[in-house]
Parts: C-alpha cells; sequence; structure tokens
C-alpha cells in the first residue's frame, strides 16, 4: 500500500545579507512546491516543471530524493518505504543565490516528515537540512520563515527567528548567469584579517539591533561586508556600482543575494526604480538581468494540501 500523497510549500531564501555570512537569512514570497507519494517498492519517479526543469537530475541522485531517504533511515522506516513519486514546481531560480537546493532539502524532509505522520519536529528537520546543505543559514529561513540568526556548535544547530519591524520589500535582480556556490566560496581566503572580522561583527549586529528596533537610521553602515563580497565582487560584474545605484534611489540597503549571482536590495517605495537602475549598472557591464520584488515570506515551509 502507497502512503498518503502530501504537498509541501518552500519559500526561496538569501542568505547573508551582506555582512552576516553563513549566518543571516530570510525567506522570500516565491516558492517551490513539491508532492510526494511514498512507495513500498524501489519505483522512483520524479517529474519537474518550471525552474530548473531541465538541469536537475530525475534519478536516484535527485537532492529531493536523497533528503525524503534522510527522513526515512533517521525514523527508521527505509525498509518500509524505499520509492516514491515526487513532482516538483519550481518558482526559485535555479543556482542564483536564492537558496533553490535549500527549498529542495526542507521540502523533501518536511513531506517525508508529513508522510510518516510528523514523527519529527521542526528543531529535527533543521538538524537534518543542516547536515545535508552543510550550513544553515538558508534552511533555517526554508523552514521558519522570516528572518533568521543561525549558529552551528558540533554540528548542532540552533536559530533565532524574527519578523523585522522595518517595513521593506526585496527587489532581486537575477544576472542571466549561473554560479554554483562551491565556485563562489573557492574564492574566499581561508584566514581573515582582525579588521575585518571586527567591521562585520559591528554591521551584522548593528542591523539586527535596527531590524529588531524598527530604527532605519542605524543601517547605514550595517550592509557594510569585508568577508565574502570583496572576493566575490570579482565573479560579478559591476556589483558594487550596482549596490550604489540603488542606494540613490533611496534603498536601505543592497548586497549580494547568498553566493551570488542575484543582487537584492531592500526598499520601500520605489522598489520599480531600484531594480531598474541596478539593472542599468548590469547591462552597462554586459550583463543581462530580470527583476522580482518580494515580500518577507513568514510562515516558512508548510503543508498546503
Ligand atoms: N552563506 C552561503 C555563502 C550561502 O555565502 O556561501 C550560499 O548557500
Amino acid at each position: 500500500m502507497e502512503a498518503k500523497t502530501v504537498k509541501v510549500r518552500v519559500p526561496g531564501t538569501s542568505a547573508n545579507l551582506g555582512p552576516g555570512f553563513d549566518t543571516l537569512g530570510i525567506a522570500c514570497s516565491c516558492y517551490n512546491e513539491l508532492e510526494l507519494t511514498l512507495f513500498r517498492d524501489d519505483r522512483l519517479e520524479i517529474e519537474i516543471y518550471g525552474e530548473g526543469a531541465e538541469k536537475i537530475p530525475k534519478t536516484s541522485r535527485n537532492i529531493v530524493w536523497r533528503s525524503i531517504q534522510r527522513v526515512l533511515r533517521r525514523v527508521g522506516c527505509d525498509d518500509e518505504y524505499k520509492g516514491a513519486r515526487i513532482v516538483m514546481n519550481n518558482q526559485v531560480p535555479l543556482s542564483r543565490g536564492l537558496g533553490s537546493s535549500a527549498t529542495a532539502i526542507v521540502g523533501g524532509i518536511k513531506a517525508a516528515n508529513e508522510a510518516l505522520g510528523n514523527p519529527l519536529k521542526n528543531r529535527d528537520l533543521l538538524k537534518i537540512a543542516t547536515d545535508i546543505e552543510g550550513h544553515p543559514d538558508n534552511v533555517a529561513p526554508a523552514i521558519f520563515g522570516g528572518m533568521t540568526i543561525s549558529t552551528v556548535r558540533n554540528g548542532w544547530p540552533e536559530t533565532f527567528r524574527f519578523i523585522p519591524k522595518l517595513r521593506f520589500r526585496m527587489v532581486v535582480v537575477v544576472p542571466d548567469f549561473f554560479l554554483p556556490t562551491k565556485a563562489a566560496r573557492e574564492v574566499l581566503p581561508d584566514k581573515v584579517d582582525r579588521a575585518d572580522a571586527i567591521l562585520n561583527i559591528g554591521s551584522t549586529a548593528m542591523m539586527i539591533a535596527a531590524f529588531i528596533k524598527g530604527s532605519r537610521r542605524f543601517l547605514r553602515n550595517a550592509f557594510d561586508d569585508a568577508l565574502h563580497q570583496p572576493y566575490r565582487a570579482e565573479l560579478i560584474p559591476g556589483m558594487y556600482d550596482v549596490f550604489e545605484a540603488a542606494r540613490r534611489e533611496r534603498a536601505l540597503g543592497a548586497f549580494l543575494s547568498g553566493a551570488g549571482p542575484c543582487l537584492m536590495a531592500l526598499a520601500n517605495g520605489n522598489e520599480v526604480k531600484v531594480a531598474e537602475a541596478m539593472q542599468q549598472v548590469l547591462k552597462n557591464n554586459h550583463v543581462e538581468s530580470t527583476y522580482m520584488i518580494l515580500d518577507i515570506d513568514k510562515q516558512g515551509a508548510c503543508v498546503i494540501e
């Protein structure tokens, strides 16, 4: 007998928010949907629609399936369910810095947990998802929604989740090229300078204080980062000029979304102008792009049917 079919929705996410490298994240109103039916036999049927449909593997290498298997093993059901039918409907652009791999991982484990009658708590899902992804900054907001601060100690992730008191929308400019996270991490140095570390600690702390208190003026230096964006700038033509263009249109701040190549600005009221200004700078640097204007997703991964 098959298990019941479940359907989940998972938000795309943006990690880092500038200075909070591998730590901060935010969930966005751009979603991937996933339908799962567990099979007792070892049939694996995978259908993919939308973003990445041509590129994502439909074999046992599929990350959604591998995440489902982690849950099955964790709860001791891997002998009971050996196959699945998975239908993915994707809105989140693939390999662009909007957490597409986190949505796949979280979608898989959330759907598997639901199909098995919810033996695992969100805290367990966070641990499994972090183990698979390698860092918690995208999977945490994908699970919990809102803005998140995440730490990992001895392999155990912990997340503080909150909704910022400042009003803004997220302007996401999507360049027309892929940038695998692995490549964007390879340009980073292993060791950092103390002054750079101090700058990031200050910016990150200031950003959280500003968002929790609702004080826009404390955001002035809060997007400054010395740990990853300066090194990644060489991979994204005109990156700092794009940030500057967003600021000129009165964006609260701008940064590389996750490991890029998407560039994000937080804006309140002039989103289209900010987006067009950012796109123009990219165009001047011979990069074509599209843009999306997104809100914070407050719900995180949820069952929709
Ligand atoms: N924090 C990660 C990075 C996000 O910047 O490399 C990408 O998944």
